[in-house]
């Protein structure tokens, strides 16, 4: 693996291998890598000659200060699983080369980004537009991958690429959430856990087995939430910031007693750790 810490030699490189008429799939991430980040990396593997990840834990998406500081950085770890899992380039740039002045760029998306994440973390995905902005610029990707763990993410992104950047129309490929063997969904964040946490955090994603079950079975979308906020409550380590059913394009709630079309997204505090979750129904 081709290992690059700054723009314009991973920019020639790119460049080099595009007119050798090579496919890149491009893959975003904050590091601490784990098998979540590995299937997007072999999704991109099939689908391209050549897979760029991206490791960069990025300021400007972090409300609370705390949460950047505390967020785990492991890069010899994280080459290594990148090398196990064939990725072919690695970009890990400084917080100097991706801003060397400071970004005031204001991305107006719309209701999508407004609602869940974007209500409780104001500025989050402004944060997030700027920097996956700043990637595709310097990938130029054919394709890019990213996981259905953050479901908000991807409507966003989509939204900001119609917007802003048309020459990305369509080459962003939404991939499943993956789940450790009991159902928790993969975390960089997992990690945070003490052991009695991670045994109350399997409470979610049980949660959200079980509204899915409801909701095949007729439920209203009130019983559901209900039976959410619930289970939820049942867990003294569990914090219930949000649940929301909700449109699975607009991101919207939706109209009517029954979920259509829907997918429900929630958050959790587990002690402090603050974990995301989602399903379709
Ligand atoms: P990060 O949280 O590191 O996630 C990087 C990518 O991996 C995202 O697309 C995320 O949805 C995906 N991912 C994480 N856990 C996953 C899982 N269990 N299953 C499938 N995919 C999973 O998301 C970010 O970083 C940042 O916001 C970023 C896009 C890199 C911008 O800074």
């Amino acid at each position: 693996m081709e290992i690059f810490y700054e723009i314009e030699p991973l920019k020639k490189r790119l460049a080099a291998l595009r007119r050798q008429g090579k496919k890149i799939g491009f893959v975003a991430t904050m590091g601490a890598l784990h098998k979540g980040h590995a299937s997007l990396v072999e999704i991109s593997n099939r689908e391209n000659d050549i897979t760029a990840v991206s490791v960069f834990v990025n300021p400007t998406q972090f409300n609370n200060k705390e949460d950047l500081e505390k967020y785990p950085r492991t890069l010899d770890a994280d080459v290594k699983l990148l090398e196990e899992y064939e990725a072919d380039i690695l970009f890990a740039p400084s917080v100097d080369e991706m801003y060397p002045e400071e970004d005031t760029r204001q991305f107006e998306i719309g209701p999508v980004a407004e609602v869940m994440e974007g209500k409780f973390r104001p500025g989050h995905f402004n944060g997030v537009c700027q920097v996956v902005s700043k990637l595709f610029n310097i990938m130029a990707p054919d394709h890019a991958y990213f996981g259905q763990k953050d479901y908000q993410q991807i409507a966003v992104l989509k939204a900001m690429v119609n917007k802003y950047m048309p020459e990305m129309k369509g080459k962003i490929v939404s991939c499943p959430i993956k789940r450790a063997d009991d159902g928790l969904a993969l975390s960089s964040r997992n990690q945070h856990l003490s052991e009695e946490q991670r045994a109350s955090a399997l409470i979610i994603s049980k949660t959200l087995f079980g509204a899915k079950e409801m909701s095949d079975k007729g439920a209203t979308q009130k019983e559901i939430t209900d039976y959410i906020k619930k289970q939820i409550a049942s867990d003294a380590n569990l914090c219930l910031e949000y649940v929301e059913i909700a449109d699975k394009d607009t991101l919207q709630p939706i109209p009517g007693d029954k979920p259509a079309n829907a997918v429900i997204c929630i958050t959790v505090y587990d002690g402090k750790t603050r974990l995301i979750d989602n399903i379709l129904l």
